[in-house]
């Protein structure tokens, strides 16, 4: 058996464990925008459900090697709304393309190819080309060490439809997601 003290390893070590074990996560690919209106699109792992009545979800979002806040959760802050897109496997390359560092007055979409769409509760847009939304209103922001902490109420959920094919994030790559036939 192998046991790891989590103050005496190295932060990538730790890092490496904990995005092997809790797997797969699933992938928030959450859009935005600023005050002044610039769009704004990136993915998250680090998201899931916290509870279903209200229904709420978080997302940690680390900061910039600056020290600077990342894009989404400035605009989150400020606007207090976003949409967490959900997608499959025929768009993980318009999903990385957006993890780019881009300046905030940069609009992933343009970046990605990708088309605006409206939403119908809040004023920031969905990526049309996904296959489900999430329309979220900012719950609560937490500062947790280096982390920002989104906790987001869902006010409207929207499906293509029931084919979701979702994809998740296993360690530092995607995989795909499969129902097992067994269990309630
Ligand atoms: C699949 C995937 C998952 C990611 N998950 C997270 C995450 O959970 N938290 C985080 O801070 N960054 C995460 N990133 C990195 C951000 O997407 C990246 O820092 C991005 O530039 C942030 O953009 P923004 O400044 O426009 O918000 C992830 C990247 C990828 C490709």
């Amino acid at each position: 058996m192998l046991s790891f003290h989590t103050d005496s390893i190295p932060e990538d070590l730790c890092y490496k464990l904990l995005t092997s074990l809790v797997a797969p996560r699933p992938i928030a690919w959450v859009s935005s925008i600023s005050p002044e209106g610039v769009r704004n699109l990136a993915p998250f792992s680090f998201f899931n459900v916290v509870c279903d009545s209200p229904p709420l979800v978080f997302l940690s979002i680390s900061k910039r090697d600056d020290g600077r806040r990342k894009d989404t959760a400035e605009n989150i802050i400020r606007v207090g709304e976003f949409v967490i897109n959900f997608v499959s496997e025929e768009l993980i390359k318009e999903v990385e393309l957006t993890s780019g560092d881009f300046p905030p007055e940069v609009d992933e979409f343009d970046i990605a190819g990708l088309t605006p769409m409206n939403s119908e509760l809040v004023k920031v847009p969905s990526v049309k080309e996904a296959r489900a939304w999430m329309e979220c209103t900012l719950f609560r922001h937490e500062e947790l060490f280096g982390y920002d902490l989104i906790l987001g109420r869902v006010v409207n959920i929207r499906l293509r439809d029931q084919d979701l094919k979702p994809i998740g994030r296993l360690s530092g790559r995607f995989c795909k997601v499969f129902e097992i036939n067994q269990g309630s």
